[in-house]
């Protein structure tokens, strides 16, 4: 029998350090094809170094396996803690750690050799994509069964965010991988033609609304209150956040489509729901600023608190541009070009990125016993190299960007279009470098973080913390202020 009375951290400990070594591998994919897009050549002229092979390997890998794994970590950690109980099902839990790793390895194994399925961030073919679903399964019994057996009556609003990423997850998985196999590692997808288009983008954005935004807005709600020592700005606005997104996200996706075979409406409606949506996302954004009423001090010396918080700065900046790019007339100019890879990356690098990396530092000491990290200066350092390299990178996509779309659309008087096609891929040049020394940066930080990370978790060992209530607890109960005070 598996102790009681401790909470379950092995699974928690293990997504973490994960989480940092996959940061590592997919930002340095990243540069990678950063470099490529400057300097072509770079492949090598072998197929699996290529460009269209390791473009979805950064993806899958920023996404599912450095932001998968944080989501991972972070939401075993708080549900065990805002329940006051021990992880459901120890084993499945410890199931969903190697399954997801075992998806992360197949994942970097076959999208080099080509294998994939065409469907941007659900590229992974159908085997993979069975082991992923009875790994989300097992996710999802785990969670629900620990908020099941919970010992407080109240369940913590980190724990809504992380259950809807869960479940739309799962929903979104299930349906758009919904595919006919046609050999070990070939498939057809079951939709056709625009409907599929359809299917694909529905998933597409709520992959970011639950998988890049609520699981993260879980740890947001958990840590910010945590590392500020300050319960919640508002825990009823907390709600009215949650609720909001949550019914707002799933109507967005056809802003992916505008001026396509879509019918008219569909792009309207999604375009309308869209704009919808700036509300919630900034009501959330300013719950967990606000939470730093009285204790704006705090940001002076704590970089921990800075990674948090101006995560939600650029959480905040990249939820006002999607709406702006969602008007038709807005996207006739953004589409295809550069600014939308800028957009992507202020909300990944800058509201994912930062986030994750502010959580796994307040969480890793923690979880070796440390007081703190081994080195706050490095922390320091990470912070201003990773915020300076978002801004390069964010900043040359959207003059790019903007510079792209002006010089498609420029016609002279006879009707002629002004530019060629090569000439705006030539103007586009130096903004390419800008951004791969932007990425380098990025990188670097991650790497410092590793560095930093090796040395906490050496100097400490793993710790068994006692489950408040239980016959071995002594102490306090680890809860988050909003929850005491709720
Ligand atoms: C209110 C919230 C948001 C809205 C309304 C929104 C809207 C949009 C729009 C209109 C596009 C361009 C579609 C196109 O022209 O093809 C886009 C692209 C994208 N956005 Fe957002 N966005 C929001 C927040 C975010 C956040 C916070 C992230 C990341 C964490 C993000 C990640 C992406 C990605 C990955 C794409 C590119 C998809 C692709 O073409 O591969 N968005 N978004
Ligand atoms: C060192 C940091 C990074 C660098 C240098 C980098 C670089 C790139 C490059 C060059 C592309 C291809 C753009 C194109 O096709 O024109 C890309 C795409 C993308 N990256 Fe990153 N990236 C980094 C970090 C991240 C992180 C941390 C995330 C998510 C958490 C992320 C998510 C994405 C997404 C969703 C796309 C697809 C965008 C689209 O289809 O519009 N990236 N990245």
């Amino acid at each position: 029998m598996p102790p009681t009375h401790t909470f379950n951290d092995t699974v928690v400990r293990q997504f973490a350090l994960m989480t940092v070594v996959w940061g590592v591998v997919g930002m340095l994919v990243g540069v990678v094809i950063a470099a490529q897009l400057t300097w072509p050549e770079l492949n090598f002229g072998i197929a699996w170094l290529s460009y269209g092979r390791l473009r979805p390997l950064h993806t899958n890998a920023v996404i599912f396996a450095f932001g998968g794994c944080g989501l991972f970590a972070s939401a075993y950690y708080v549900v065990q803690r805002t329940c006051q109980t021990r992880l459901f099902a120890p084993a499945l839990a410890a199931f969903t750690f190697w399954g997801w790793q075992a998806v992360i390895v197949a994942a970097a194994i076959s999208l080099p050799l080509g294998y994939t399925s065409g469907k941007e961030y659900a590229e992974l073919e159908w085997p993979i994509d069975i082991l992923i679903t009875l790994v989300w399964v097992s996710f999802a019994i785990v969670f629900f069964g620990t908020v099941g057996q919970r010992k407080v009556r109240h369940i913590y609003v980190a724990n809504w965010f992380f259950g809807a990423f869960i479940l739309a997850v799962a929903l979104l998985h299930l349906v758009n991988s919904a595919a006919i196999p046609a050999g070990w590692m070939k498939s057809y997808s079951v939709y056709a033609g625009v409907q599929d288009a359809m299917v694909q983008w529905w998933y597409g954005h709520n992959a970011v609304g639950f998988f890049l935004t609520a699981g993260f807005l879980g740890m947001m709600y958990y840590f910010i209150p945590k590392q500020a020592e300050r319960p919640v700005y508002s825990y009823r606005l907390s709600i009215v956040h949650f609720w909001a997104l949550i019914f707002t996200y799933m109507w967005a996706g056809p802003h992916h489509l505008h001026y396509t075979a879509l019918p008219d409406w569909t792009q309207s409606v999604g375009m309308l729901f869209s704009l919808i949506l700036l509300a919630p996302s900034w009501g959330g954004m300013i719950n967990g600023v606000m939470t730093l009423s009285g204790a704006w001090h705090k940001l002076r010396d704590d970089p921990v608190l800075r990674f948090l918080i101006v995560s939600l700065s650029f959480y905040g900046m990249s939820t006002f541009e999607g709406p702006m790019m969602s008007i038709k007339t807005v996207n006739a100019l953004s589409h295809y070009t550069d600014w939308t890879v800028g957009h992507v990356h202020s909300g990944a690098l800058g509201w994912v990125g930062l986030v994750t990396m502010g959580s796994m530092y307040y969480l890793i000491p923690r979880l070796f016993g440390q007081k703190q990290m081994h080195s706050l200066k490095a922390i320091e350092l990470h912070f201003w190299v990773s915020t300076i390299g978002i801004v390069i990178y964010i900043a040359a996509m959207w003059i790019a960007g903007v510079m792209q779309g002006l010089m498609w659309r420029a016609i002279n008087d006879d009707g002629t279009l002004t530019y060629t096609f090569v000439e705006s891929v030539k103007a586009t040049y130096p903004f390419y470098v800008l951004r791969f020394i932007g990425g380098l940066l990025y990188l670097l930080g991650m790497v410092v973080m590793l560095w930093n990370v090796v040395k906490t978790v050496k100097a400490g060992s793993a710790v068994a913390v006692p489950v408040p209530g239980s016959a071995h607890a002594s102490g306090s109960a680890s809860v988050p202020n909003a929850v005491a005070h709720a």
